[in-house]
């Protein structure tokens, strides 16, 4: 298991487990965070043995945000100039899939972040928002996005404009979150869902994610154009003629990973 400065990271088979650990700060995501993110992710994206990814926080918070005593003195020149949120779409970027599993509070840059995994699991105290307004900002990391995207215009301009948070229940409903569990349960089925994912042929994980991804970037035509080549292009692989047979002679596949 690998030490970082701000993350806890240990393996469970082939699922990373990164646990975000500045508890003095609930997490507040600060430059440190984010270079140990994005070396997290750049190992596990790297990691042939690795299949899936769990990224998760405290019982308290998944992560209170951008950290506000680091932005305070940056003005326009310093955030442009270092384009301070950037190395976040590092993250955004994973190929392989990976699960945000959150408790407490997940607000601003957490919230943000979180909406940056492949899909989230809540625990029943998961309390969602993007509170910026309320200090002069707005979301700066692709929550007025992603938060859109998947809430609708209603709840998210709600959201930003009273800076309100959303509790897990509503975010389930709300489609913000793929389901809620209980808190004593959440790390549990996050990394079982996640243990799951890792016993898929990972090409075929790989093309899943990459096609759904591609729905929010593109017209339907050309979405639907991109899955089928995508799909055809699967045909072509070991892992495909293995699924298939495996199938048909009631067996468990083994995966190539080609
Ligand atoms: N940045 C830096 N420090 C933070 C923080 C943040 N986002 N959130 C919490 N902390 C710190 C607090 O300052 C406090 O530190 P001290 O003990 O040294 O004072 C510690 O974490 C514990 O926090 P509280 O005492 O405030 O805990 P609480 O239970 O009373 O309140 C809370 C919890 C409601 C989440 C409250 O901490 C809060 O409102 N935090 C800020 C939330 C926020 O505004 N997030 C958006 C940030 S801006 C952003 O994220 C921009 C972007 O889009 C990228």
């Amino acid at each position: 298991d690998v030490t970082y400065e701000t993350l806890l990271a240990e393996t469970h088979g082939a699922v990373t487990l990164l646990r975000l650990n500045r508890p003095n700060a609930l997490n507040a995501l600060n430059s440190q965070v984010l270079r140990d993110l994005i070396a997290a992710f750049a190992a596990y994206d790297a990691d042939e043995s690795q299949r899936c990814l769990v990224l998760t926080g405290s019982e308290k918070a998944f992560a209170a945000g951008a950290d506000i005593k680091e932005m305070q003195p940056k003005g326009f020149s310093a955030m442009y100039g270092e384009n301070f949120f950037a190395g976040f779409e590092r993250v955004s970027a994973a190929r392989k899939p990976w699960i945000a599993a959150v408790a407490g509070f997940a607000l601003g840059g957490g919230c943000e972040l979180a909406m940056m995994a492949d899909y989230i699991i809540a625990a029943d105290t998961a309390q969602f928002g993007q509170p910026e307004i309320k200090l002069g900002i707005a979301p700066g990391m692709g929550g007025s996005q992603r938060l859109t995207r998947a809430v609708g215009k209603a709840k998210a301009m709600q959201m930003c404009l009273t800076g309100r948070m959303m509790k897990a229940e509503e975010a389930e409903r709300a489609s913000l979150v793929a389901q809620v569990v209980p808190a004593a349960r959440l790390l549990e089925e996050a990394l079982a869902q996640a243990q799951a994912i890792a016993a898929m042929a990972p090409l075929a994980a790989m093309a899943n994610k990459e096609m759904v991804n591609a729905a929010f970037e593109t017209g339907l035509a050309h979405g639907l154009l991109f899955e089928r080549r995508l799909f055809n292009g699967l045909c072509a692989t070991q892992d495909k003629v293995e699924g298939m047979a495996a199938f048909a002679e009631k067996r468990a596949p083994q995966w190539h990973g080609a």
